[in-house]
């Protein structure tokens, strides 16, 4: 079989004195869909954000494309392709929508520059923003910027931190909508998820974490049926 696109083994790291993640191991196959799933303060961001490089690493390994990553700073990751889609969907509010796509289609030069029409094509709601400031766009507005933003760049592979965070139901099918295209079109992805339903149905593997650790994993299917996933995460 052969190497995982992104492959996590025994990863720790945390902030100041506190560990977070205690001995991660998960992968990622190219071309798949990977969802994490786990209450609140389970470490899901804390994990993208070690993968991102934004959170130093303290323990383990991380290979992304056959390479060793471990410590390689953020910029050098997204420059692999390696990119996230942060909680909260931060942008440059004061920048127009076109404006925050030119960023980060900036990090491929004129290749990027060239992906800004099929991003609008895909993104229509984003063509008639487009020179409206980001941050006065809606949640739903915001989310798909920070998406498109990130495909803008060209990524290998997407880590996207609770994309349907906080929006309307309509606006959840979109944007799951959009994370099954993208996968159809062979970008591989992790996604973390509260609507743990939903992502599991997406995913081809999936993780639980709890307090740090992952404690189960399995297939979407598997784990959608798991009586302790049921329990604990899928209202039953
Ligand atoms: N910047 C920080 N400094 C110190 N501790 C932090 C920081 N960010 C998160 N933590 C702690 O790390 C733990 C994991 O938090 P994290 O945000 O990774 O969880 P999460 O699974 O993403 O939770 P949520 O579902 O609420 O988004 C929590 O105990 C949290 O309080
Ligand atoms: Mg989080």
């Amino acid at each position: 079989m052969s190497e995982p696109l992104l492959a996590v083994d025994a990863l720790r790291a945390g902030y100041g004195n506190i560990e977070v993640l205690h001995d991660v191991t998960l992968a990622l196959d190219e071309g798949t869909l990977c969802a994490i799933v786990g209450a609140n303060g389970a470490g899901k961001t804390t994990l993208l954000m070690a993968l991102a490089g934004i959170v130093p690493t303290r323990g383990g390994h991380v290979r992304f494309d056959g390479a060793e990553i471990t410590r390689l700073p953020s910029h050098e990751r997204v420059r692999r392709g390696l990119v996230l889609v942060p909680e909260g969907r931060r942008m440059l509010p004061t920048m127009s929508v076109e404006e925050n796509l030119q960023v980060a289609a900036g990090v491929r030069g004129a290749a990027g520059f060239a992906r800004i029409d099929g991003l609008f094509e895909r993104f229509p709601i984003l063509r008639t923003r487009r020179n409206v400031a980001a941050g006065s766009l809606s949640g739903g507005e915001q989310q798909m910027l920070a998406i498109a933003r990130a495909l803008a760049i060209g990524p290998r592979a997407l880590l996207l931190d609770e994309p349907s965070m906080g929006l309307a139901p309509k606006l959840v099918d979109e944007i799951f909508a959009i994370v099954a295209d993208e996968r159809a079109r062979g970008t591989s992805i992790v996604l973390v998820e509260q609507n743990a339903r939903r992502a599991l149905a997406l995913a081809d593997r999936a993780y639980v974490m709890e307090r740090g650790r992952v404690v189960l994993s399995g297939t979407g299917a598997e784990l959608a049926t798991h009586r302790d996933v049921v329990a604990a995460y899928l209202g039953g």
